[in-house]
């Protein structure tokens, strides 16, 4: 049986990708699955918190109807929908891989080929930070967790974002492994918490690793 450990507890997650279109049917993207935040939410949810899901576009990850879930696409519907849900949350754990830049439109049309060889130049523009965004609204009872997806010297990198967001934990993760990160089943994760507390996790399947960051968060 499930400890109920976190009833009581309003938790808000974020995962998947974000889309940022172009025109009216391209857009950038990245590979997230989703699978590390449908982890951090169902995990939560079986301690018995009230948990609430802003999901970028994913397939395939099935909530228990019992989660409030809510579907966006790009960065600036998921800062919304964060902020329209953040004032009555306790935890935030900001699990989704939010595009950095957002192109700018071509119009609202399928835009043309232009001539044989004629590429195409985009222009991005900043998506706002999401996780900063709260880090800097953060009220001294809740309590903010970051993700990390880097390909070198990942604590080092983890503990900046960390400071800089100011966050009570982030979860750094080395993406250029075979065996962690974007689409797969398990992740090996670096914790690092305000407290300056370390604890690293080898490949472990990501729902334990979910349980791992619950564990953490409750002894704080
Ligand atoms: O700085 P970086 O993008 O690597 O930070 C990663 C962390 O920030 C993740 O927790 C991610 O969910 C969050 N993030 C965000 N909004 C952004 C970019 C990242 O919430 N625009």
């Amino acid at each position: 049986l499930s400890p109920q450990d976190m009833a009581g507890q309003n938790v808000l997650v974020t995962l998947g990708p974000t889309r940022e279109a172009f025109d009216a049917v391209r857009f950038w993207t990245n590979p997230s699955s989703g699978t590390m935040g449908a982890s951090v939410a169902l995990a939560a949810w079986l301690r018995g918190a009230d948990v609430t899901a802003i999901c970028g576009p994913v397939h395939g990850i099935y909530l228990p109807s019992s989660i409030n879930r809510v579907d966006v696409s790009s960065a600036q519907q998921m800062y919304d929908a964060v902020h329209e849900h953040w004032a009555s949350m306790d935890i935030g754990c900001l699990t989704a891989a939010v595009a950095d830049f957002c192109p700018e439109p071509y119009g609202d049309q399928k835009f043309k080929k232009t001539g044989k060889s004629a590429g195409l130049d985009l222009h991005f523009n900043c998506t706002p930070d999401i996780l900063r965004s709260l880090g800097e609204a953060k009220a001294s009872h809740q309590r903010l967790i970051g993700f990390a997806a880097e390909t070198a010297d990942v604590q080092q990198y983890a503990e900046g974002k960390l400071k800089r967001k100011n966050l009570d934990l982030i979860v750094g993760n080395d993406i250029s492994r075979a065996d962690s990160g974007f689409g797969s089943a398990t992740n090996a994760v670096v914790m690092c918490g305000a407290s300056g507390k370390v604890e690293r996790h080898d490949a472990q399947p990501k729902p334990d690793i979910a349980w791992r960051i619950w564990d953490w968060m409750l002894d704080l």
